[in-house]
């Protein structure tokens, strides 16, 4: 009997994984086109948070170093701007990873007595656990509305009678093409009231090689990282990517700032996704763009801020010089003046721009 019953499981077809509709879209739409692309939200499953934990610890991948001794080091520095009055404090974080660095900034709110409450707002679950665990061991008293979604769809309803402080750290806005950058922060700044606050974790351009470590370190862990979209896809949508079959590829152009990184197709090969019904044809040596990394200077920084409703309040820079928070205040809407900076936004932004 036990035994008719594992054949007869055995010989049950596999369940169909069930298909997030996003990601299907991006999909075709991605390997379809010419020049191949994936978004890179989708890097972020939970093994992709945990590569991406990996990789804030590399010694090459500075970033996090650096930004983490902005919020450790000048928390100060950001509160004044956060919280120079008694006003209660909405602490609205887009992409809050784990946390980890954010707990610094919440930490020197709550000394200096700011009534405040966190809205954490993540596609990754993974990412939310570690962020819960550690917030409730370290800071119990800080009330935590974490929201498991895409920021581009969902916003924390907060009373109006407090401070807004939106945080988007981590440098994730240079993982947006200058068209969905300024659309995202002025989604942002439509959500806000006069006087709100907007928190942008921006790296700095600097040594072009310095740069490009850090997309290209020697243990190979960002390679991982890019390739384990191709496992996501596998598992997902059903498809047969052979990662032995594709390389990591980052490059990094001082002409335009924008480190960017590519899946290379080792050969000629077709890829297909029995979810989708679909199959997708690479020539050797063909790439899927999959992540471009911005890198700014603090005119462009200006010029984004003044094209998206914002003023650049100030700027709090890591003692080396390499990344910055930028404080960025809603001002009052002025179409017309907007309007006109859009029209000057940096020159040299990159040009070929997929998603
Ligand atoms: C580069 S990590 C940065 C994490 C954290 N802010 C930090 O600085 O350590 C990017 C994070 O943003 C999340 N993310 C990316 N695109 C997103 C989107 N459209 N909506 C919500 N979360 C997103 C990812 O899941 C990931 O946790």
């Amino acid at each position: 009997m036990e035994m008719y019953l594992a054949l007869n499981h055995a010989a049950e077809p596999a369940a169909a994984p069930v298909v997030d509709p996003a990601l299907a879209n991006d999909v075709i739409a991605g390997l379809g086109a010419q020049q191949k692309f994936l978004p890179s939200k989708w890097f972020y499953d939970d093994a992709g948070s945990r590569l991406f934990q990996q990789i804030m610890a590399l010694p090459e991948y500075y970033l996090t170093r650096a930004e983490l001794g902005i919020l450790r080091n000048k928390p100060d520095d950001l509160a004044e701007w956060i919280a120079p009055d008694a006003l209660p404090v909405d602490l609205i974080e887009l992409g809050s990873g784990d946390g980890a660095k954010t707990i610094s900034l919440c930490d020197a709110l709550m000394r200096r007595g700011t009534p405040c409450t966190y809205h954490p707002i993540d596609v990754s679950a993974h990412a939310l656990i570690e962020l819960q665990q550690r917030f409730l061991a370290e800071l119990p008293d800080l009330p935590l509305h974490p929201i498991l979604g895409d920021y581009f769809e969902h916003w924390p309803s907060t009373p109006p009678s407090h401070r807004q402080v939106v945080m988007l750290l981590g440098s994730n806005l240079g993982n947006l093409n200058q068209d969905q950058s300024i659309q995202l922060l002025k989604r942002v700044r439509s959500r806000l009231l006069v006087g709100d606050v907007l928190l942008l974790g921006l790296d700095l351009k600097k040594d072009p090689g310095m740069i490009l470590a850090a997309y290209n370190d020697a243990q190979g862990v960002t390679a991982a990282f890019n390739m384990n979209l191709l496992r996501r896809l596998n598992r997902e949508l059903d498809m047969d990517f052979d990662t032995e079959h594709f390389s990591h590829y980052a490059s990094y152009s001082p002409l335009d700032g924008a480190a960017r990184s590519f899946l290379v197709s080792k050969r000629r090969q077709v890829v297909r996704s029995r979810a989708l019904d679909r199959e997708f044809h690479f020539a050797r040596g063909e790439t899927i763009y999959t992540e471009q990394s911005q890198k700014y200077s603090f005119e462009a920084i200006e010029q984004l801020a003044a094209a998206s409703g914002f003023d650049v309040a100030s700027t709090v820079t890591d003692d080396l010089g390499w990344y910055t928070i930028a404080v960025l205040r809603a001002r009052p809407k002025q179409p017309a003046r907007a309007a006109f900076l859009a029209a000057a936004l940096p020159v040299g932004w990159p040009a070929f721009t997929p998603w």
